[in-house]
């Protein structure tokens, strides 16, 4: 690997003195790895940090030693950058990796299937597939349940509510992927709580049916689905001679965690004809765990399912699916190709492109796959159950502190809370100095138009020393800012 090298020898392929050169260079990359900041981030300034990345040479007319290009990498990249795995990375769903998920994205770069044809990605297919497979089977889905891969929650939901609004075309007798949104489609309404993620909101946007077309339904104190305010919204849209195409539950909402009640969902979309998706992207973890399983009753109601292996299922980004409990609907979305999907392949040969809005896309499904078989469901149940008890335990915590105050008792792995007195102003110079200073990475929010601080818990190595270190922290930040 020493010494400025040729391109010919940094063409990957899979013979010995191929495969002998990428472990040397995977060997000086995780020492790379090594100038990582201690901390949750540096102290450097944004002026700082943009000043050294702009130091380098993005693509200097010759060579250099990959080496050299690795160290300095480090310096401009690994050092300044955040460290999920420090406990007080706290700020976000932005979870540390596990190490056979980390080694198989190796061997996802260099053998680089392409997940939109059988012929791009062989075995990769039928991996990706097995896996949607056992995932529906988790979920609860009838056997015709399955699913594909995509970049993340954004890209799922999207993908759920895409499927909603051609299945209401279609019942109308449209085919909306070729002649665009019927007349009547100005009269279609998406319904999702207020706690929802702002993706749901976005995919209407995006696609065609408008912002307004979302109708936001009130949550209670711990920031689930009111019930019988769905159903006013429901009778609203009913006399108004409006059409609810869709029903998004929420199963673990961004900051609270909150829980919608599905089974009910489930119901009221069954009434009144509407397709039910659930954003589990953060809760469906819970389907692993024995303990907590039972909490996202009604799941397996869903017509599609949004789960995100990226947050608590400890996977490197890029790495979620959407489910459905039939195969077939994908056919909704499915665009024929002249060079892809041809439809005259050969019997078994299945185009995953025809489930996608990608085309082109990574085998994120070995990473999973690789983790699964490693650790073990038990392992991972327990990881996230401990999770669970570090937010309860911070919870308690913060409701025994006289300067801070709890938001809602955690329910997943977020712990928000404010402060007595504290003003907005207030909660935002604790977060951004304890950033500046690169002494945590503390989330900040707003539930129900109230400023709030927050805790994200991912880490599954975190203690609970570490939560009364982060508790005690932000106390004295807290003094320090309503002081000055
Ligand atoms: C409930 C929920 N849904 C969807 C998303 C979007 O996920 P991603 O960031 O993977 O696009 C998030 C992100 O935090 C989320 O909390």
């Amino acid at each position: 690997m020493s010494g400025t090298p040729n391109w010919r020898d940094l063409v990957v392929t899979m013979d010995d003195r191929s495969l002998d050169a990428l472990a040397l260079a995977a060997d000086a990359t995780v020492e790379s790895l090594r100038e990582t900041t201690s901390g949750p981030r540096s102290d450097r300034a944004p002026a700082a940090i943009r000043a050294l990345v702009r130091s380098l040479d993005i693509c200097p007319d010759e060579p250099t030693e990959l080496a050299t290009v690795l160290a300095d990498f480090a310096t401009a990249a690994w050092t300044h950058g955040v460290v999920p795995s420090d406990p007080a990375c706290v700020a976000h769903l932005h979870p540390p990796t596990l190490q056979p998920a980390v080694v198989t994205e190796l061997a996802i770069a260099a053998t680089n299937q392409s997940m939109d044809s059988w012929d791009q990605a062989p075995a990769a297919t039928e991996i990706e597939l097995y896996l949607m497979e056992w995932l529906a089977g988790l979920i609860g889905f009838p056997d015709s349940g399955s699913g594909v891969m995509t970049s993340g929650g954004t890209a799922s939901n999207l993908l759920g509510v895409t499927l909603a609004r051609s299945w209401a075309a279609a019942n109308a007798g449209v085919d909306v992927l070729k002649t665009g949104l019927p007349p009547e489609a100005a009269d279609w309404r998406i319904l999702c709580s207020d706690q929802a993620h702002f993706s749901v909101h976005r995919a209407a946007a995006q696609l065609g049916l408008g912002r307004d077309a979302v109708i936001v339904v009130a949550t209670t104190s711990s920031g689930s689905l009111d019930v019988s305010a769905l159903d006013h919204e429901l009778q609203r849209l009913e006399s108004a001679g409006r059409r609810a195409i869709a029903i998004v539950g929420t199963a673990g909402t961004t900051d609270l965690g909150a829980i919608d009640p599905l089974t009910e969902v489930a119901e009221r979309a069954r009434r009144h004809g509407a397709w039910f998706h659930v954003d589990a992207a953060v809760a469906g973890a819970l389907l692993l765990s024995d303990r907590l399983r039972g909490e996202l009753a009604g799941i397996e109601l869903a017509d599609s399912v949004t789960i995100d292996f990226h947050k608590l299922w400890w996977q490197p980004f890029n790495a979620s699916a959407l489910v459905v409990r039939d195969e077939a609907r994908f056919e909704l979305l499915r665009v024929r190709s002249d060079y892809l999907d041809r439809g005259d392949e050969l019997e078994g040969m299945v185009n995953l492109v025809g489930r996608s809005l990608d085309t082109s896309r990574r085998f994120d499904a070995a990473k999973v796959v690789v983790t699964l078989r490693t650790l073990g469901r038990c392992a991972l149940s327990d990881m996230l159950e401990h999770l669970l008890d570090l937010a309860s335990y911070a919870g308690s915590m913060i409701a025994a502190e006289p300067t801070l105050e709890l938001v809602a008792t955690p329910t997943l792995t977020t712990c928000v809370f404010g402060a007595p007195g504290a003003s907005a102003d207030d909660l935002r110079r604790v977060q951004q100095r304890l950033l500046a200073r690169g002494a945590m990475v503390l989330g900040r929010t707003q539930i129900k138009g109230r400023a709030a601080l927050k805790f994200t818990f991912m880490n599954p190595l975190t203690s609970n020393e570490d939560v009364e270190r982060l508790v005690g922290m932000v106390v004295d930040e807290l003094r320090a800012a309503v002081g000055s």
